[in-house]
């Protein structure tokens, strides 16, 4: 069967896209998915930095026709793995532009299209998402309460609103966990992977990231194909 498409949105600057993407990656490569990871952000590579190594990495501007080519071409010839695109920061605009050309070629491909689409509690989060679904009618959004900013009820725009009814036609609404800043900052600032942070943290860390990473697994499960 061919591996689905997983895409980390959110459109926002520092929403918390790359921190999903990681855990995601983490998720799938536990579960013994073959993966393909799509490193969209030009100018900040997170996810590239941490995973380059034991993943196999595209780098891919998608701001140009040319990335969104290279992305069809790339999941036709590999259509046993499992994409897994981190998107930068107002990454709208190409979605506008050339995401037809993702979704027809899914469509081609019968690969099934999974946005997560990362939010705050901010109400341009939502403008970009009602912008994103008009554009890219194919797959399923689920949109991701990150906690990191607040509890479930700061996200009071989303949490009584149109977008939302729209988005649990056929996706669902999720929280993705907080976990420790010290845990972040190993990721962001150390660039380690996971189970690197697993490996070496002493007990109290590793107790938080165990923690953490049962949690984005009860998310993951709920979203991934
Ligand atoms: N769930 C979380 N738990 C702890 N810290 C988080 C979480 N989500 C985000 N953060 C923090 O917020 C910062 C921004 O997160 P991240 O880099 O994942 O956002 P982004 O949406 O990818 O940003 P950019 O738009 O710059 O790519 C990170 O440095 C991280 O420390
Ligand atoms: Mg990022």
């Amino acid at each position: 069967m061919a591996g689905a498409v997983l895409m980390v949105s959110g459109s926002k600057g520092g929403v918390g896209k790359s921190t999903v993407c990681m855990s995601l990656v983490h998720y799938e490569q536990k579960r013994g998915r073959d993966l393909l990871l799509i490193e969209a952000d030009t100018a900040n590579p997170d996810v590239g930095k941490v995973y380059g190594k034991s993943i196999e990495t595209l780098y891919l501007n998608l701001d140009e026709k040319e990335g969104w080519m290279d992305l069809a071409n790339r999941l036709a010839e590999q259509p046993e793995k499992t994409a897994i695109i981190n998107t930068p920061a107002r990454s709208g605009e190409g979605v506008k532009l050339y995401g037809t050309l993702l979704s027809e070629s899914l469509e081609e491909l019968h690969r099934e299209l999974v946005t997560l689409w990362i939010i705050n509690s901010q109400r341009d989060s939502l403008q970009l998402l009602k912008e994103y679904l008009d554009c890219m009618p194919v797959g399923t959004t689920h949109v991701l309460r990150n906690l990191y900013h607040g509890p479930e009820r700061k996200f009071e725009l989303y949490n009584g609103s149109k977008i939302r009814e729209t988005i649990e036609v056929k996706g669902k609404t999720l929280n993705f966990p907080d976990v420790a800043d010290r845990i972040s900052d190993q990721l962001h600032s150390d660039r380690s992977t996971i189970e690197a942070v697993i490996a070496n943290a002493p007990l109290g860390n590793r107790a938080e990231v165990n923690r953490w990473v049962k949690e984005c697994a009860t998310v993951f499960e709920q979203v991934a194909p």
